[in-house]
């Protein structure tokens, strides 16, 4: 095994010295062009990376990305299951991504063979799972879903289908609350969107009385109650900017305030804290990814997402059927 390799294995990411006199910016346009590459990026990314990438968007209109996108190569600035949806997408294409080790706690809470148990318990139930899991867990699924589409999805069931919704309790425990359907839930969460503070929310909604707070829903309910607006990461972009308010409490990533100020930058955006004083509203796995990381994998074309012809043919059913329903309600 050469260096370069193991590199990959302990680190995740090619352990390379970066000059740091290069013109990160300028390389990274030039590899993209010499290998018709794009680089998609979420809004969870620093904001030097979203402002490099050929798109940003949030976790569905990524993916919608991924499938009509005409490059050879697609640098995915995001975390794994992302990518690994991109390639599901476009197996042909090839797939790098800054840092292999950019994964998602709400992902790892749902090991496939675990799960494939659990399933087994609920024989006449139809599975529905978020697009933040593992490509293995989207071949025991029937239909994957997003924070965009995950309502319209639900609504798509025939009322008499019974559904196991996996891997986010918090989301799961939202579209019961907004579809009316009863499900059964895996008990996931995402470590970010559950360390949210209710108490220090409403303090600083006393100190900011017009600021309208705004909510995604991987949040846990007691912090959902006090949004006046509960959306995916585009859904809560779009809202600041057609919301007549000045002011917004914003509880999700940090990332996303990068959108914000550049489409609002007379309003004033402030991140919802969380229960304790660490820097945890930003994702630990999204942020694994800086530019010189960006850089290196377009450079060398390392590393590199691959996943088996049977998970990809398995997978994508469950997506495919998950971009018909969005493309059916004029989800973009
Ligand atoms: P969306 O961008 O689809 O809202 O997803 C949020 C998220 O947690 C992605 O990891
Ligand atoms: Fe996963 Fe949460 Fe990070 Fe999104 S924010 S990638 S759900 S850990």
């Amino acid at each position: 095994m050469n260096q370069a390799e193991l590199d990959l294995i302990q680190n995740g990411y090619l352990d390379i010295e970066v000059d740091p006199t290069l013109d990160l910016v300028e390389e990274i346009n030039k590899l993209k062009k010499e290998k018709n590459a794009v680089i998609l990026a979420h809004y969870y990314q620093d904001s030097d990376i979203q402002d490099i990438a050929d798109f940003v968007g949030d976790s569905l209109q990524l993916s919608q990305e991924a499938a009509r996108t005409q490059a050879d190569m697609i640098a995915f600035a995001g975390v794994h299951f992302m990518a690994e949806t991109a390639k599901i997408l476009s197996p042909q294409k090839k797939v790098v991504i800054p840092d292999l080790k950019a994964g998602c706690s709400l992902s790892d809470s749902c090991p496939a063979p675990l799960f494939a148990k659990f399933k087994e318990k609920y024989p006449d139930h139809i599975v529905v799972s978020y697009v933040n899991c593992t490509a293995e867990l989207k071949t025991l699924t029937d239909i994957c879903c997003t924070s965009s589409n995950a309502v319209h999805v639900i609504n798509s069931i025939p009322k008499d289908r019974k559904i196991i919704f996996a891997p986010d309790k918090n989301l799961g425990a939202y579209l019961i609350k907004k579809t009316g359907r009863d499900m059964v839930l895996w008990n996931g969460a995402c470590m970010v969107h559950e360390i949210f503070s209710r108490e220090k929310i409403v303090k600083l909604k006393h100190q900011h009385p017009d600021a309208k707070i705004i909510a995604h829903p991987e949040c846990e309910e007691p912090v959902l109650e006090l949004a006046e607006y509960i959306g995916s990461t585009s859904g809560l972009l779009k809202f600041v900017q057609t919301d007549p308010a000045r002011s917004f409490i914003v509880a999700t990533e940090a990332g996303i305030l990068h959108q914000m100020a550049k489409a609002c930058p007379n309003k004033t955006f402030i991140p919802a804290p969380p229960n304790n004083l660490c820097a945890c509203n930003e994702c630990p796995h999204m942020k694994r990814n800086t530019l010189e990381k960006l850089y290196l994998c377009l450079k060398y074309e390392q590393p590199e997402v691959t996943l088996s012809e049977r998970v990809i043919r398995e997978a994508r059913a469950a997506i495919d059927r998950m971009l018909e329903i969005s493309e059916k309600a004029g989800l973009k």
